[in-house]
């Protein structure tokens, strides 16, 4: 695969898929070379062994290549949160953060600080859409906050913060602590300005569960303890018995134990596509799918409450119906898959998102918003 009309062409899901911000189903290429992986350590010969354990290095040297950081500052974790945990739990002042933000980041920060006995304080931002502006984030700003931590595309309002703008409120002697998980790999973004960035491949790279990273700058190892620090994340290169050897001078040391190389070759499979495919490419075309969800959200005239201005979303539009219940119903039924919440519906298409599948949201909308009904 090289160019960008291959990598859409591999969007082989059925119609009717508007469900990227939860899950991605996985792509050809993952799924093919996984069954290769798994056969090679079905092999047990130590050489295929150590075949599928270059995995790690590759989705680290993949993930910090998209990031503009280098594959010493990355680590492989099971999940985002994992990734976030490392960073959060090392954490001492206070933290900014946005109530509101997924629980990997609220409830990982709140635990955090619970265990540090006092020396880490969340700050929670509480803005009424929900979105954490840099002017939400300056009002809150006093010399006490040590870090910022906060989503680069929220997942419930769909709004994409400006990092390099935060990066510049906050200044070089707080941390930017940035959840990527809705971003990484469809937006061609400015992560080296933030100085922990964590991500996943089970939805917009379609890799799967299990492929959680997280990165670590210089300046950030100089200031997060690595209080979580497992048995791979030490200054010995082996096994150690006997002795008890300390943290290692590297982004490693944010680690546990050993990773899953299966989940680390799907990791490196699913950026490796899109580094290929470009991700500026692939930002610009999920950038006229979003449109043309907007345009369809607009004719049946269905409250948008996510960002319209190109530079404030990513791939979430969240609706705001006067009925959501009616709206899901009439989702599902046409075999449109969504996630609905409370008040708000989200959709999430991809760069590869097709034509028939915006018809089907095209027909429920009008089913739902009364535009079609039967006579005689
Ligand atoms: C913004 C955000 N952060 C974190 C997560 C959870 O990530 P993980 O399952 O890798 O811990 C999600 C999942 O939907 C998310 O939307």
């Amino acid at each position: 695969m090289g160019t960008f009309d291959d990598y859409l062409s591999t969007f082989d899901n059925e119609p009717g898929y508007l469900n990227w911000a939860a899950f991605g189903p996985l792509s050809p290429s993952v799924r093919e070379e996984v069954f290769a992986d798994a056969d090679l350590l079905g092999s047990g010969r130590p050489s295929s062994l150590a075949l599928v354990g270059e995995r790690i290095g590759q989705a680290r040297e993949l993930v910090a290549e998209l990031l503009g950081a280098e594959a010493d500052d990355v680590t492989v974790q099971p999940s985002s949160t994992h990734g976030l945990a490392q960073a959060l739990y090392g954490l001492r002042g206070t933290v900014l953060a946005g109530s509101g933000e997924f629980p990997s980041v609220s409830l990982t920060l709140e635990r955090a600080a619970q265990a540090s006995h006092g020396a880490l304080q969340p700050r929670w931002l509480t803005p009424a859409d929900g979105r954490i502006t840099t002017d939400a984030v300056a009002e809150a700003l006093d010399d006490e906050v040590t870090a910022v931590v906060v989503s680069h595309v929220d997942f419930r309002t769909g709004y994409r913060v400006d990092i390099a703008a935060l990066r510049e409120l906050i200044g070089p002697d707080r941390l930017l602590i940035l959840d990527a998980v809705q971003s990484f790999g469809v937006i061609a973004a400015d992560y080296a300005a933030a100085d922990v960035v964590a991500g996943h491949g089970y939805k917009w790279l379609r890799a799967g569960r299990g492929t959680g990273f997280a990165s670590f700058s210089p300046r950030a190892r100089e200031r997060i303890e690595p209080v979580l620090s497992g048995i791979t994340g030490t200054t010995a290169s082996g096994l150690f018995v006997d002795e008890l050897p300390a943290p290692a001078p590297s982004a490693q040391a944010f680690t546990v134990s050993g990773p899953d190389t299966l989940a680390a070759g799907r990791l490196a499979i699913g950026v490796r596509d899109v580094r290929d495919a470009g991700v500026a490419a692939i930002e610009a075309r999920l950038a006229e799918q979003v449109d043309a969800v907007l345009e369809i959200a607009d004719r049946h005239g269905i409250a948008v409450s996510s960002p319209r201005a190109r530079e404030e979303r990513a791939g979430i539009v969240s609706l705001a119906p006067e009925e959501p219940a009616r709206l899901a119903a009439a989702l599902a039924n046409a075999g449109v898959v969504a996630t609905a919440r409370g008040a708000a519906v989200r959709l999430a298409p991809h760069a590869g998102t097709d034509a028939a599948t915006l018809q089907l949201l095209d027909d429920a909308l009008a089913s739902c918003a009364g535009d079609t009904f039967i006579s005689g």
